[in-house]
């Protein structure tokens, strides 16, 4: 297949899968812009099998379109590659996908012979509809690197540091050197200082933090990271820091995937705030601005 040239110009529609309904409703309000009538049920309760069904209901014709679709859980995933197929078959001039939690992003390498490296596999099959591709706060940004088409990192600590700023916390915390990143941003919104662990991962489900005196006794301290699956890291910097004497512990994160135990683990945190990247009874914030300022960038 030759290479696409991408169209010039602003999205004309904001196209949302059925997990990023009102994250894609978010975004097109800050971009004054329509989201498109898309149907998920072919019948009423969706296919026996649960296989997922898209139809667009509007025209997309000669238009730039925005489409927005996390890949959490997994058959939204085939969802997003739908609707991209979709749009492109209804003749879209130019598409801008937005992947707001880039599933599979931790397997980014060969760790043993014969393995699949899924987050390459994905940037493949995504180059393959979209001319462009925005996620948020990404596993291992380096990942971006694997795709043949122009993809960006936006960041979704902006919208955590503004919750944490109106929740007077007293320190912000990374609980392992990964996150020290979304820690210093997150604690530069929120006006505070920020410290962080030493994180040790055990298996899938457990993890063991180096002891550290944080000087948090008395204080309101919101840990912060990129993710909270199992709820294990969280858990385990948040039972330290109650140790030490923190008053409140908020637990924050862009992507909310709350799998496995997490609502149990996440029982030792005083609050859980987490974005609209996965919507989750736990999503406080969306992080509509800071894609709809991206997506401006993308066009100008
Ligand atoms: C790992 O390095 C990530 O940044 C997160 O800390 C991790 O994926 C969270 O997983 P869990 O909630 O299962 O501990």
């Amino acid at each position: 297949m030759p290479p696409r040239i991408r169209a010039a110009g602003a999205p004309v529609k904001v196209v949302g899968g059925s997990a990023s309904l009102p994250l894609a409703r978010a975004l097109a309000r800050e971009l004054s812009i329509p989201l498109a009538d898309v149907s998920f049920e072919k019948h009423p309760g969706g296919f026996p099998d649960g296989e997922r069904y898209v139809r667009l209901q509007d025209a997309v014709a000669g238009e730039h379109v925005v489409l927005v679709q996390t890949t959490h859980p997994d058959p939204m995933l085939v969802e997003y590659f739908l609707l991209a197929d979709a749009i492109r078959d209804a003749g879209a001039s130019r598409l801008t996908a937005i992947i707001p939690y880039f599933g599979y992003g931790r397997q980014d390498k060969r760790f043993a012979e014969g393995e699949a490296v899924s987050a390459k596999t994905l940037a493949k099959h995504i180059a393959l509809d979209a001319d462009e591709l925005l996620t948020m706060t990404i596993h291992n940004p380096d990942v971006l690197g694997l795709f043949p088409i122009r993809a960006r990192e936006v960041s979704g600590v902006p919208a955590i540091g503004r919750y944490l700023k109106s929740a007077g916390v007293d320190l912000v915390l990374a609980p392992d050197d990964g996150a020290i990143r979304l820690a210093k941003e997150a604690s530069a919104i929120a006006g505070t200082p920020y410290d962080y662990l030493d994180k040790e991962r055990l298996d899938s489900y457990t993890v063991r933090v180096t002891p550290k005196e944080l000087r948090v006794k008395g204080k309101v301290v919101a840990i912060v990271d990129d993710m909270i699956s199992t709820g294990g890291t969280i858990a385990t910097a948040a039972k330290e820091l109650k140790a030490q004497g923190a008053t409140r512990v908020i637990a924050s994160c862009v992507h909310g995937l709350f799998v496995g135990r997490a609502e149990e683990n996440l029982k030792v945190c005083d609050e859980v705030v987490a974005t609209d990247t996965i919507v989750s009874a736990h999503t406080k914030v969306t992080v509509a601005p800071e894609f709809a300022r991206a997506v401006r960038e993308l066009a100008r």
